[in-house]
């Protein structure tokens, strides 16, 4: 991965409460927000050396920063996210609009399935997972697997605080797998389990879990997650990846982190 879409926080807030971490009273300081996506974006670029692809912040649409949201890109395709809630609704057109303006061709899933894009559906190369109920529906992801040919695994997020599945589930560059164990049912566990062996799976303690440690981005060995995550931590130096906290907890105000806070395009 050498490209990520971003958005800048200009109209970054908390206007509405469509996930359990949103309270209307709990606002956003901008100025702290602001710092916090350039900092995380100097990880990015400065430390790792990736381009970033800026999208123009609108007004009126405070989620759009959460680029994972946007779809999902599979080679010069792009899957167009359609949202549950109509407060996010609005998003899409402008989605759409950039990566159409960037060249992809344009996939919109015609139904009236929610997908919500790269939040709920990431993987390996080979197999991918498919979080569904709280925001996208399940039925998307045949349509999705037969379209690419990959195998989607689909996994019930049953805990409301972990409403996408990227805030409890982070697949890493050499097969490991962070995971909130507690986010799924039974069934869900057990596919995981059957899939990734003990070793390499790391269950996050709950305490860092709802700081969003599963919240991350893998670049290759390099991990950037939020701040306060030690034990994650510790496990990724363990297994030879370098970790690269960064604090986001302004973000955290409308249930995102650092891995919402972009999108994969390659
Ligand atoms: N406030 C946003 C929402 O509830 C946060 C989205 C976070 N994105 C993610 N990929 N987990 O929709």
């Amino acid at each position: 991965m050498s490209r990520l879409l971003v958005c800048p926080p200009d109209y970054f807030g908390i206007e509405y409460e469509i996930n359990p971490w949103m309270q209307l009273s709990n606002r956003v300081d901008h100025e702290r927000a602001v710092r916090q996506w350039h900092a995380l974006m100097r990880v990015f670029e400065h430390d790792l050396g990736i381009a970033l692809e800026r999208m123009t912040p609108i007004p009126g649409l405070p989620d759009l920063v959460f680029t994972a949201n946007a779809g999902i890109v599979v080679g010069r395709t792009a899957v167009v996210s359609r949202f549950r809630y109509p407060e996010r609704q609005g998003e899409e057109a402008h989605f759409a609009q950039w990566f159409r303006s960037h060249d992809y061709d344009v996939m919109r899933i015609d139904t009236d399935l929610c997908f919500e894009g790269a939040g709920d559906l990431l993987g390996f190369s080979d197999c991918w997972f498919g979080g569904y109920h709280p925001r996208s529906d399940i039925g998307v992801f045949p349509l999705l697997s037969e379209r690419f040919h990959r195998e989607i695994i689909p996994l019930e997020l049953v805990d409301n605080r972990f409403y996408h599945l990227d805030t409890c589930f982070c697949p890493l560059s050499g097969g490991e797998l962070l995971y909130f164990p507690a986010a799924f049912d039974a069934y869900g566990r057990q596919v995981i389990a059957d899939r990734i062996p003990t070793a390499h799976r790391m269950a996050v303690p709950e305490k860092e879990a709802v700081k969003f440690a599963c919240n991350a981005v893998c670049i290759g060995k390099h991990v950037v997650l939020p701040a306060g995550c030690v034990a994650t931590q510790t496990w990724l130096l363990a297994r030879g990846y370098e970790p690269h906290p960064v604090q986001l907890d302004e973000f955290m105000k409308s249930g995102g982190s650092a891995k919402c806070l972009t999108l994969a395009l390659d």
